[in-house]
């Protein structure tokens, strides 16, 4: 995550939001999940050990002189540790990801004895600690062999892969896990790494990557296709194999950008509108109604493939659920969007939805600002538009400078108003399920390593015992879930039990 910036955060408006909103987890219904997250090459490290190979994102750290994900926070050998925080603050679900190259080295073949262990192992802790696991199948962790061998996500071949993978994953962990994402944020997946070039992905040259390996223009819309498939692959596999036996459920998670026309104009609504098609109806009419949005049809042309009559009833009804990542809100305006690509004939994908967008939080301040209207927005969108599908926030959060205070009280306000906005989403119908916090702990970044973090508690990074030690965050959110503390009223009372060094988990 966290490539945002990229994409032209170019003014700042400043909004004021008074965002006051006090709950309890009762007022939440009580098979709602209250959780946190982290992926595999985030937090596990232990990268070559133990029969595992590497992904493209540990060539991809490799290449660069900069950080890598080698040791991270040790998760694979620290996971016990990792599960008592989890319970002693009162999380209900954990969201991590299976390390694709930990379980079946080669991408696909034999299973890797130890990699599988690790996982069972890890489920297990979470299981007696009454934790719910909640697992992605993939993030962005693509065995580098695949890669090598046909291009990844480019190439149709992954699907069968992907579902080779998921296989033993419902085979072997499927009693005891009963939430599955089988891909994380696939549409920024596709046009950021496909697109943009960003870490390992393909692209067209730049202004910002040299990367002359592939065609953005095109395979922006071609590895969306084939995570689309790949997706619908495995969840045929799991509703025709294993679902009458274990019940659980699978979905497919997009990025999600809270979207607001700039002024009121018509031209600022109907970009708005376009910009809805593409950063949501890119995959959620595929997923809903088994076909591509009629507005990204008309855009692209050729170059947006097409599903056989046999794909697309295929792709539809296969997400159980919709998995939301959400950080932030932008307003759109009707303007050209920024000139990535030097060469006219190339197109990226904010060309292709032809509008620009405008930060909607206020980017004086280094973390993202909470905009939780932008989510409401979003949660009433997907409910009107896409029939009311189950719900689940499997990411939302904001960074800090990773060697700032533990007291987070940025961080608190910022959860605290998304639980809030969720709260009335809920209130007005939406069927919602779950929410994550990115992250559990501070963790390897995609773009910005280890310079800024997300966690409730902060990792030392160096020191070989990779300490872990709570935010005000941490503190917070435990109340919250324990019903111990007033969530509005009782922050300055905690950040001062928290200065005092007198709180405790
Ligand atoms: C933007 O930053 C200023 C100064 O830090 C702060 O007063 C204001 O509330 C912030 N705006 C939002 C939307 O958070
Ligand atoms: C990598 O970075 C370190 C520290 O910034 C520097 O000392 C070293 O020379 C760099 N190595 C290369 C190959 O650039
Ligand atoms: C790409 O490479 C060219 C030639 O080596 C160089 O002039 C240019 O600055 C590079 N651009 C970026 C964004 O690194
Ligand atoms: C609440 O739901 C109703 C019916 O779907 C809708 O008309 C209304 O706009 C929603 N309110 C908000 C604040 O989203
Ligand atoms: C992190 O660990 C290093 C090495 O053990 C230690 O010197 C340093 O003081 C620690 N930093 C913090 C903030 O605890
Ligand atoms: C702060 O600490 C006091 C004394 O231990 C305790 O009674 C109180 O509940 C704490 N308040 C919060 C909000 O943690």
């Amino acid at each position: 995550m966290k490539h945002f910036y990229l994409f032209s955060i170019i003014l700042a408006i400043v909004l004021v939001t008074s965002y006051i909103d006090a709950f309890t987890r009762t007022d939440f219904p009580e098979d709602f999940l209250f959780g946190a997250a982290t992926s595999a090459y985030q937090w596990e490290g232990a990268v070559d050990e133990d029969g595992r190979t590497p992904s493209v994102w540990d060539t991809s750290s490799h290449c660069h002189n900069g950080s890598n994900g080698d040791i991270a926070c040790d998760g694979y050998h620290k996971y016990k540790e990792d599960v008592k925080l989890m319970a002693n603050m009162g999380l209900e679900a954990f969201r991590f990801s299976i390390s694709w190259t930990r379980l079946i080295p080669n991408g696909r073949g034999p299973i890797n004895p130890k990699g599988l262990l690790f996982y069972k192992n890890l489920i297990k802790e979470l299981r007696s600690h009454g934790i719910e696991p909640h697992v992605t199948l993939y993030h962005y962790d693509l065995p580098q062999s695949l890669e090598d061998e046909y291009g990844g996500w480019i190439n149709r071949k992954i699907i069968e892969d992907f579902t080779g993978f998921a296989d033993v994953c419902f085979r072997e962990f499927g009693d005891d896990v009963k939430l599955w994402t089988t891909i994380n944020e696939a549409t920024i997946f596709a046009f950021a790494f496909y697109g943009e070039g960003i870490k390992f992905g393909h692209c067209s040259p730049t202004k910002y990557i040299n990367c002359s390996t592939g065609n953005s223009c095109m395979e922006t819309y071609i590895a969306g296709h084939n995570m689309l498939l790949a997706h619908a692959s495995a969840s045929s596999l799991y509703k025709l194999k294993y679902k009458s036996k274990q019940r659980g459920s699978i979905g497919l998670s997009i990025f999600a950008l809270g979207l607001s026309p700039y002024t009121n104009s018509k031209d600022d609504e109907i970009a708005t509108e376009r910009a809805k098609a593409f950063l949501f109806g890119w995959m959620l009419k595929p997923l809903v109604y088994g076909d591509y949005p009629d507005e990204m049809k008309r855009i692209l042309g050729s170059r947006l493939p097409v599903f056989s009559e046999e794909e697309s009833e295929q792709v539809k009804g296969s997400s159980d659920f919709v998995g939301i990542i959400h950080y932030t809100t932008v307003y759109v305006t009707n303007r050209p969007a920024p000139y990535i690509f030097p060469s006219s004939t190339n197109k990226g994908f904010f060309t292709d939805m032809g509008a620009y967008i405008i930060s909607a939080g206020n980017s004086s301040s280094f973390e993202f600002d909470a905009t939780p209207w932008g989510l409401e927005g979003i949660l009433e969108h997907l409910k009107q538009s896409y029939n009311n599908p189950p719900i689940y926030i499997l990411e939302n959060g904001t960074p800090m400078k990773h060697d700032s205070m533990l007291q987070d009280t940025p961080r608190v306000e910022y959860i605290q108003a998304y639980i809030g906005a969720m709260l009335n989403a809920i209130k007005n119908g939406s069927d919602m399920r779950g929410y994550f916090v990115w992250s559990l702990i501070d963790l390897y970044e995609i773009t910005v390593g280890y310079t800024t973090s997300f966690g409730m508690y902060y990792v030392n990074f160096s020191d070989p015992g990779r300490k872990r030690s709570p935010k005000l965050s941490a503190f917070w959110y435990s109340g919250f879930l324990k019903g111990t503390i007033d969530v509005a009223k009782d922050i300055t009372q905690l950040q001062s039990n928290f200065s005092a060094g007198s709180s405790s988990l």
